[in-house]
Order: C-alpha cells, then sequence, then structure tokens
C-alpha cells in the first residue's frame, strides 16, 4: 500500500495528514500558532511559526502512524493564499510575513490602478487590484519599508516558503500564484508587462509549475529532521480553496463548494475563464490543469465565530472542558435556541473589512437591532446568519454571472456543524452536501501528490476513486421565506453604513 502526505498550512494552525492511497485517514496532527494585530487592519504571522508546526505535525503523524517511511509516495502543501514572505540572499526571512487578511495596502492598491491601469489589471490577473493579495503588500513593503526591500532576494507565498525549506526549490503553482496579482491567469504564467511596471524582478518570484507537477525532493537533511526518506516528491499542492475543491471532488463544471474556515468561501469550477468585471468575485486558476475556478470571499466567516467564542462563550468553554467535547458543539446547541432572525437581530461580519460582494477593506463588525431582551444566544445565532448571509452574496453574483451552480458541497470547520449546514441549504434554497472525509485541503493536495506520485492517471480520475459523498441535507421549505425576509434587511445595511465605515477609519 502506498501513502501520501497532505499539509495545510492555515491562518490558525498547520494540519498534516497522513494518508492511504485510497484516502483513508491514517494520523493527523494539528499545530497552532498566533495571529499578530499590530494595528487596526494589520494581520502578520511568523513564517517561522509555521515551519516549526509544520515539522512538528509530520513527525506526529509518522510516529502515530507506524507506517514505514519508504511506503510514503509523495507530500503536498496546501495553504493560506496571498501572505508575502520575503527572503534575503542568504534564504533568511526579511520580515514577519503579512498574511492574506491584512488590510493596510489601500494606497498601493489605488497606486496599482494608476501604474497599470485598472482595466487592464483585469484583463492580465482576472481580478481587480486587492488590497489581501501579494502585489501591494510588496508595493506596501517598498514604500513604507525600504531598509526591508533593498535586501529582498526571494518572493514567496507562506505555503512556498515551506516548500523551500523542504526541498531547497523556489517553487509556486498556478492556483495559489494566482492570487499574488503578478500571475498572466488566462495564460497560466508571471506577467513581464505587471513585473516591469510594478518593479517586480521576475528572479525574485518561483517558477511555476501546474499544481499536481512535482516541484522537488525532500532534501537528505529534512528527511532525517521528518523521519521520512530522501528523494521523497513534493509536487505542487494548491491555494487553500483549491485544493479544497480537490478534496470534495469539485473538479467539474456545476460543482461547488462552500467552506467555512477562518474565511468563508464559496466556489465553483470552471473549464472556461470566467471574470467579474467589478472584481466582487476572484477568478483564479484551478489545480485542475487547463480550468480555472470562480470564487466569492468572505473575510470573517469562521473569524466571527472564534471572536464571539473567545470573547463571549468562557461558559461554554468551561463546560465543554468537563464534558469532553468541543466548545463549538455547545455553542451549535446554544444558537438552535434563538430562532430564524435572531428575534430581529442582524450580524455583518466584517470584521476585518470585506471582500465579495463590497470590496471594502474598511467596512467593520456590525450588530443591527440590538435590544434589552436580546440575549448572548441571539447574538450567536445572529453571527452564524450574517455570515451565512454574507456567503449567499458570493453565490447571487455566481448567478448573475451566469456560473451554473447545480451541486453544492459544504466543508471546512464551520462546514462540519449540522446548524451551519442547515443555513446554507435553507439560504441558497439547495442541498447541501458532505463528503466522507473531513479533511478537504490536506486531502486535496494528498490526491495532487497521488497523481504527481503516478498512482493515478488525472486529478479528475483521482477523485472519482477517492471522493465520496456522504450526507445531504435538503432545505427546509417554510425556512425559505423567513430567511429571505432577513436576507433583505441585511443586504440593505451595508449600503446606509458606507460612507459611515469610511469615515470611522479616516478617525
Ligand atoms: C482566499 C483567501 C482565504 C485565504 C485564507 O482568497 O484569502 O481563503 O486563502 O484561508
Amino acid at each position: 500500500m502506498a501513502f501520501l502526505i497532505g499539509i495545510d498550512l492555515g491562518t490558525s494552525g498547520t494540519k498534516t495528514v497522513l494518508f492511504d492511497e485510497t484516502g483513508r485517514v491514517i494520523a493527523s496532527s494539528t499545530v497552532e500558532y498566533p495571529m499578530y494585530q499590530p494595528k487596526n487592519g494589520y494581520a502578520e504571522q511568523d513564517p517561522a511559526d509555521w515551519v516549526n508546526a509544520a515539522k512538528t505535525s509530520v513527525r506526529a503523524v509518522m510516529a502515530k502512524s507506524g507506517v514505514k517511511k519508504e511506503d510514503v509516495r509523495g507530500i503536498g502543501i496546501s495553504g493560506q493564499m496571498h501572505g508575502l514572505v520575503m527572503l534575503d540572499k542568504d534564504n533568511h526571512v526579511l520580515r514577519r510575513s503579512i498574511i492574506w487578511c491584512d488590510q493596510r495596502t489601500a494606497a498601493e492598491v489605488e497606486e496599482m490602478n494608476r501604474i497599470a491601469g485598472r482595466d487592464k489589471l483585469v484583463e492580465i490577473t482576472a481580478n481587480p487590484a486587492l488590497t489581501g493579495w501579494t502585489a501591494a503588500k510588496i508595493l506596501w513593503v517598498r514604500n513604507n519599508e525600504p531598509q526591508i526591500f533593498e535586501r529582498v532576494a526571494h518572493i514567496l507565498l507562506p505555503k512556498d516558503y515551506l516548500r523551500f525549506i523542504l526541498t531547497q526549490e523556489y517553487a509556486t503553482e498556478v492556483s495559489d500564484a494566482s492570487g499574488m496579482q503578478l500571475l498572466d491567469v488566462p495564460n497560466r504564467c508571471w506577467s513581464d508587462e505587471l513585473l516591469t511596471a510594478f518593479g517586480i524582478d521576475k528572479a525574485w518570484l518561483g517558477k511555476v509549475y501546474e499544481s499536481c507537477e512535482v516541484t522537488g525532493e525532500l532534501t537528505k537533511e529534512m528527511a532525517d529532521e521528518l523521519g521520512l526518506c530522501a528523494g521523497t516528491i513534493v509536487v505542487g499542492g494548491a491555494g487553500d480553496n483549491a485544493a479544497a475543491a480537490i478534496g470534495t471532488g469539485v473538479v467539474t463544471d456545476g460543482k461547488a463548494f462552500t467552506t467555512i474556515g477562518t474565511s468563508g468561501v464559496v466556489f465553483a469550477h470552471t473549464s472556461s475563464i470566467s471574470i467579474d468585471k467589478p472584481g466582487r468575485v476572484h477568478t483564479c486558476c484551478a489545480a485542475v490543469p487547463g480550468a480555472w475556478h470562480v470564487m466569492g470571499v468572505t473575510q470573517g466567516a469562521g473569524l466571527s465565530l472564534k471572536w464571539f467564542r473567545d470573547q463571549f462563550c468562557d461558559s461554554e468553554k468551561v463546560a465543554a472542558a468537563l464534558m469532553g467535547v468541543d466548545p463549538y458543539y455547545l455553542m451549535d446547541k446554544a444558537a438552535l435556541e434563538s430562532p430564524i432572525g435572531a428575534n430581529k437581530l442582524l450580524y455583518l461580519p466584517y470584521l476585518m473589512g470585506e471582500r465579495t460582494p463590497h470590496l471594502d477593506p474598511d467596512a467593520r463588525g456590525v450588530f443591527f437591532g440590538l435590544s434589552g431582551m436580546h440575549t448572548r444566544r441571539d447574538m450567536l445565532r445572529a453571527v452564524m446568519e450574517g455570515v451565512t448571509f454574507s456567503l449567499r452574496d458570493c453565490v447571487e453574483v455566481f448567478r448573475e454571472m451566469g456560473v451554473n451552480v447545480s451541486d453544492m458541497m459544504a466543508c471546512g470547520g464551520g462546514g462540519s456543524s449540522p446548524v451551519w449546514r442547515q443555513m446554507l441549504a435553507d439560504l441558497y434554497a439547495c442541498p447541501v452536501k458532505t463528503v466522507d472525509s473531513k479533511e478537504g485541503p490536506a486531502l486535496g493536495v494528498a490526491i495532487l501528490a497521488a497523481v504527481g506520485a503516478g498512482l493515478y492517471a488525472s486529478v479528475p480520475e483521482a477523485c472519482g476513486a477517492i471522493v465520496h459523498t456522504a450526507n445531504v441535507q435538503e432545505p427546509v421549505a417554510e425556512n425559505i421565506p423567513e430567511y429571505e425576509k432577513y436576507y433583505r434587511m441585511y443586504r440593505s445595511i451595508y449600503p446606509a453604513l458606507k460612507d459611515r465605515f469610511a469615515a470611522l477609519a479616516a478617525l
């Protein structure tokens, strides 16, 4: 039997899973790390934390499983997208990584539009200039930290920095590179035109691969440290969303998934490129060679619930520890004690600004309609509903673009909550399915590694053999019009506050 390792370098932690060639989980290990927010709207992480977490979790799965290292046939890496890792000529990290949800680059986005032109940017990168994406961050460092910028020799995405540590190769792959805003997305290669316009040296960037291609091999030093064989292949892997698509079998037209992790994403596969000119949803290369995907992003999805848990749910945390369950399990139950609409309380999940559909880094979270009768349970339900409303916004944009979604999967931490899945089914008015594996991105990149190792001929063939649908949650007919009333109210709140958010940011 052959085995594969999937490493998912997430925002709250890195999860490593060892799978057998049929996709069965043999062992899994997660190591968490902090996110630093030195200022309102800033978000940074220490690349050393990612590397330590990956090493610790790989060693842990190998030790737990008893699998022989010779039988591990490949490694795939998935990760949070858009983060900026800068290295000097000796490969030392030059500053903390500015990660995907950081919103400091409004001025650089304007600069990009001025230099390259908004239409040209959309034509080449399939997306308008975006505050959270890597190019704007590179320009921010150039504009604000020139002493660091002058020492830059390599620029990598979070998972590609880990690849460098494992293989000593500077490489990336098309799905994650799409989120740097330096890739020619229709042609799947770096854009010389944009690199020249922005003054970014192509030699700083990694070589671009398709996601299932072999990008390098584990070095002897790393293999010894991790308990693996030198020469074990490392494939391109994918950005976390493109990886989750593979892990949930979203590899043909009509298939889509919703994931509620720190961010929330609605993602649809498309075999021909489709671009939303206003840029409300992103178009990127898929991890399936020759295909693309569109995705809408809610910045503060699981992040909203985690924030609520950490600020207001100490009692659930204590009870959960005594009962040996996850606090989110008890929070799910508490949310059910409040009715649809949370007794007329609405929540806007814009803790870290918002992308789909507003593209507004200044937007912030709101509870709307608070009254003396509301309880913590209403607030909790309002948070879960508000995140679901914002995911529905993404589906509305797909509908406008004519992207067909006939088959919706749910994944990510939030996707494992039956309460949240029911909200999704009721608000999308369509069945929401799950797959029998909970390992979305880690499974996705293990599948890519299986293809890279030659165990399967293509990504769709591997998905057909490995990914199986588990349960289906049907919408409840009478809930649909109830939610619709609150969704319409939700849609009207942001336009009323838009200029107040800008004014607050300017204070
Ligand atoms: C996608 C995005 C997030 C991150 C973090 O554009 O920013 O989904 O990949 O998970």
